[in-house]
């Protein structure tokens, strides 16, 4: 068994209480196996000189199975041109067209992005290929990289395609492919992708076949993506732009977690997500990047926790814990988001005295170090 001693740490963010100053961590192979004051023996130390350690951020909603740019979409937004769904066919054929290989690569290259800075779980989608084929190697490219992946074929009905008859086969040979590489289902529910009726039976279908459940709901006008996640039992319903009081209620009184893409709001010129209205109301709230090359390409958690709390109105500690203890509620996951014994030893340097500091210097790289599953990234 390996162990490292990491003394040092000046504040610590565990998640599960009172930040701690002044202690030490004990990892042991890829989990925590002590936290305290003083200095049990390991096999090596490390001394990280009173800087911020927190939980490495849990990215719960990113779609990088992706190859082709849409830089010249991007510049027609900042010029005025709303965001639609329409965009995602770009990258479709753009990505039907790339070898394995080149997906992977790509893949691998965003991840790697993710990780140098702090990213130590990563959930990923399918929902570039919208074909049989193409979304069953999408999620088997993605299962060789992130700890969670979504089907994501109920994305956009392909060009060409007839609606319903191409949401028949979302519900049946698509979703029988991609089984064997999924944990989740995920769909689009919004005007221009899926209406509630299709949303409805592609959840019905998914959750038939044993996948946990996610919707993109909300993100570019009112509409039933909420309502429906909470009604199928969804661990998360992503975007939430646009929120009524009931769906806020709905939030508030269920475990579906809102998740927040304050990146994506930005880039397609969308408000920002109504944060506070919904920790005030109680609801569960998680931030993720919602990394892609259309609405939001960034891979970073902390531009993300910065807006949070720049320009939603929460506070550090609110949006640190979204980052982490948020994404791994809206994936389900007891061994990721916190700092504590048992844990998966997924850690967070920063170069900073504290967590402040990633709202207090945005735009400043803070990560000094970061350990994913025991191992320090970059070694
Ligand atoms: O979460 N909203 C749907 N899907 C992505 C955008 C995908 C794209 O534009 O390529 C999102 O924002």
């Amino acid at each position: 068994m390996a162990s490292t001693l990491i003394t040092g740490i000046g504040e610590l963010t565990t998640n599960t209480g009172e930040k701690q100053r002044d202690v030490s961590v004990v990892i042991e192979n890829d989990r925590i196996a002590w936290i305290g004051r003083g200095a049990p023996e390991a096999d090596s130390r490390v001394d990280i000189g009173g800087r911020a350690m927190l939980p490495g951020w849990v990215d719960s909603h990113t779609h990088l199975v992706f190859a082709g740019d849409r830089t010249a979409e991007f510049e027609a937004r900042m010029a005025g041109k709303p965001y639609t769904a329409g965009g995602i066919s770009v990258t479709v054929e753009a990505t039907r067209a790339a070898s394995d290989e080149a997906l992977a690569d790509n893949l691998a290259l965003h991840a790697d992005e993710a990780a140098r800075q702090g990213t130590t779980c990563l959930e990923t989608k399918t929902g570039y290929g919208l074909s049989v084929e193409d979304e069953e190697r999408s999620a088997r490219i993605a299962a060789a990289v992130a700890d969670e992946v979504t089907f994501l074929g109920a994305h956009l009905v392909p060009p060409g395609a007839d609606a319903e008859s191409y949401v028949d086969l979302v519900c049946g040979p698509m979703l029988e492919a991609v089984a064997p590489h999924v944990r989740w289902a995920d769909v689009f529910c919004e005007t221009g992708a899926f209406d509630e009726a299709q949303t409805d039976r592609v959840l019905a279908a998914a959750s038939a076949a044993g996948l946990g459940l996610r919707v993109h709901g909300n993100q570019l006008g009112e509409g039933p993506g909420v309502r429906l996640a909470v009604q199928h039992g969804a661990a998360s319903v992503d975007h939430c732009t646009y929120l009524s009081s009931s769906d806020v209620d709905a939030l508030a009184g269920s475990s579906t977690v809102a998740t927040l893409l304050p990146a994506c709001d930005l880039s397609t010129r969308q408000p920002l997500a109504p944060a506070r209205r919904l920790l005030d109301a109680g609801a569960t709230v998680a931030l993720a990047s919602n990394a892609n090359p259309g609405s939001s390409y960034t891979t970073s958690m902390a531009f993300c926790v910065a807006t949070a709390v720049l320009q939603m109105g929460l506070s550090i500690d609110e949006a640190v814990w979204a980052a982490t203890a948020g994404g791994a509620r809206a994936l389900r996951r007891e061994d990721v988001g916190y700092v504590r014994a048992g844990a998966r030893a997924d850690l967070h340097v920063l170069d900073a005295p504290s967590v402040t500091h990633l709202a207090y210097r945005p735009g400043v790289p803070l990560t000094w170090a970061v350990w994913r599953r025991g191992v320090l990234v970059g070694s």
